[in-house]
């Protein structure tokens, strides 16, 4: 049997990797401590669950149109005006698989064969993947500590070409918590300028920011309005990962046309209960959760920032959102996959290797789990650095 060409230019996601390996060594009786996770550790909230209890009592089991609800599409709308001050229509709006189906199906609806899309590094792991996919080719600008690993608007100018088709911000940033201020938005946006590079701006953590508010990208000029798709989704601020809700947003009609398109001949719509449960989450009756959230996750990141850097030979710079730590581990071994096969190994930690963010010499190290195995994790981390020895 052969597959086809291009399922070889598609690697499984290395945390799901690292997740599966550290919840297999738990299953066996061990006690690993899991940093790996991409998901909020808190439970959805009761607003969501009671509004999908309604809704299948209601009687929802039907087919929704592709895109979403009316009210769904209408609840999103009100959410992009009242947080991001973004005016975008229903038709404008489509809900997705998840955040990961949203920026899917936009690469594959834009991306041809040698369209290069620009990727500031370090980058959410499914970037390149999915550019890769669509037969795409990654342009990767590197970033560093100096700017918060966040991309200057004087390095863009430099990476693009005439075949730069799309360039992907995340901002809330995974895996670096970085936020990108308004004026560096309007730096980047002014380097677009008369060009016709979409802008795909992945803002799924936006709501989990702790020391900046985060600007919207389509919010900073009519420009980049115009050039912006907007994707957000409910996975990590509204504690829904498992339900799989994202959204797009963006006034380029051609392209939402295509995204439905293609959704209608693959998914279809997302679960009528999901898109039900989803609205009182994106009508603000979920604020009172999110912000216990974000002050757990404020303790935990001080513990978790303070800890790490007490120890001698790994650093972090303190994220401003999201819920991970970005360690550098260049003292102690730039091959972060090295170093996290065997934490996990002999300390029973999982962590996952920066090398998949597209940055060596760094790991990530989630803060979504309870301070007590945070505190005990990084004992751990101690007592690995103390005693390192390559091979
Ligand atoms: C930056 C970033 N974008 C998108 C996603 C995917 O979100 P969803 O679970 O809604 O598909 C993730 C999940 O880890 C992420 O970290």
């Amino acid at each position: 049997m052969k597959l086809a060409k291009r399922m070889s230019r598609l690697n499984e996601s290395l945390t799901i990797a690292i997740s599966t390996r550290a919840k297999e060594l738990k299953a066996s009786g061990k006690d690993v401590l899991i940093f790996s996770a991409g998901e909020p550790d808190f439970d959805t909230p009761d607003v969501v669950k009671n509004a999908v209890i309604t809704a299948m009592q209601k009687g929802c089991g039907k087919y929704t149109p592709v895109p979403g609800t009316k009210e769904v599409l209408e609840a999103i709308c009100t959410k992009l005006k009242r947080d991001n001050n973004l005016s975008y229509t229903p038709a404008q709006v489509v809900t997705n698989v998840g955040a990961k189906q949203s920026i899917f199906n936009c690469l594959q609806a834009l991306v041809d064969e040698s369209d290069e899309v620009i990727i500031p590094a370090p980058y959410w792991v499914s970037y390149p993947e999915i550019v890769g996919y669509c037969g795409g080719k990654s342009v990767i600008i590197n970033t560093d500590e100096s700017t918060g690993f966040k991309m200057t608007a004087e390095q863009l100018k430099a990476a693009i070409t005439p075949r730069t088709k799309v360039l992907m911000i995340n901002t809330v940033g995974n895996p670096c918590g970085g936020i990108y201020l308004k004026a560096e938005l309007e730096a980047i946006g002014k380097v677009l300028e008369g060009t016709e590079i979409i802008v795909l701006s992945d803002e799924i953590y936006e709501k989990l920011s702790y020391d900046t508010e985060p600007t919207a990208c389509a919010s900073v000029s009519e420009d980049m309005f115009k050039r912006t798709v907007t994707i957000n989704g409910l996975s990590k601020c509204a504690a829904m990962p498992g339900w799989r809700f994202g959204y797009m947003a963006s006034p380029i009609s051609e392209l939402n046309t295509a995204v439905k398109k293609l959704q209608s001949q693959s998914t279809a719509n997302i679960a009528s209960i999901v898109q039900a449960g989803a609205i009182p989450a994106l009508l603000g009756q979920g604020d009172e959760y999110i912000a216990m959230m974000k002050k757990n996750f404020i303790e935990r990141r001080d513990y978790a920032v303070n800890a790490i850097n007490a120890i001698d030979g790994l650093s972090v710079l303190s994220p401003a959102g999201a819920f991970y730590l970005f360690i550098n581990c260049k003292k102690v071994d730039s091959d972060s996959m090295r170093f996290c096969t065997r934490l996990l190994d002999e300390k029973l930690v999982a962590c996952v290797p920066g090398v998949g963010f597209g940055m060596d010499g760094y790991f990530r190290f989630s803060f979504a789990c309870d301070l007590e195995s945070i505190k005990k994790g990084c004992e751990r981390i101690a007592q690995f650095v103390k005693s390192y020895k390559k091979d």
